[in-house]
């Protein structure tokens, strides 16, 4: 039986709002005890465009490997995925092909300036590979009351945060809310998998 329970949370961000709701959502998963969060970036594959995550780690092959769940998050970019995200995400196919990230428990973010401008077909996309891997993907149920009231992010697809035409809105109480229950509720799921034996399904 493994009993650490580790959540990697990946994300790309170039104005800090992606990063912002990562430190959030880390927040919500080591809220559940016996699990940490593991915060890290990919490199930005556009030189005029220098991340804010200066001081963020790198994410490496093992991060991927030993996670026992995962929480991959990108700023919206015409209503799709970061190409930072996407060349990551195919580096992965020797992972594919073995199949080490079946069965473990998955989710996705986003961050965009406008309201309409794409969060959700952003985090569909996010999904499709983490599907191909064999993931357990979840959203976020709505019995978090956050998601019927919400004026700005939030989604049934994963948290969202609509940053503004400035990129400087900040982040509201409700989209604040489900970054910590979307934590919570994938280190909950990841430790009630990582407790029983077998559950590489
Ligand atoms: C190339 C590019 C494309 C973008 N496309 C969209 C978009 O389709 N819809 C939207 O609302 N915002 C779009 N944005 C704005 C970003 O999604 C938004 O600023 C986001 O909050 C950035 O996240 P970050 O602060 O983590 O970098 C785009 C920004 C860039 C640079």
């Amino acid at each position: 039986m493994n009993t650490k329970t580790s959540i990697l949370i990946l994300y790309y961000s170039s104005q800090g709002a992606t990063q912002k709701m990562a430190e959030l959502i880390a927040l919500g998963v080591e809220s559940i005890s016996n699990v940490t969060a593991k915060l890290r970036t990919v490199p930005s594959l556009h030189q005029s465009q220098t991340p804010n995550t200066a001081s963020s780690l790198m994410v490496t092959r093992d991060d991927l490997l030993s996670c026992s769940g995962l929480i991959l998050g990108s700023p919206t970019r015409f209503g799709n995925i970061s190409a930072n995200i996407q060349h990551f995400l195919e580096s992965t196919l020797d992972i594919w092909l073995s199949g080490q990230l079946i069965g473990k428990p998955a989710g996705v973010f986003t961050s965009s300036s406008t309201l309409h401008g794409g969060q959700e077909s952003t985090l569909l996309s996010l999904l499709l590979p983490l599907l191909h891997h064999g993931m357990i993907v979840t959203g976020l149920p709505y019995h978090h009351p956050e998601l019927h009231r919400t004026q700005t992010g939030g989604s049934p697809y994963g948290p969202s945060h609509v940053a503004g035409t400035q990129g400087d809105q900040p982040i509201s109480k409700d989209e604040r809310a489900l970054c910590m229950a979307f934590g919570k509720r994938i280190a909950t799921i990841a430790m009630r998998l990582n407790s029983q034996e077998g559950s590489h399904t």
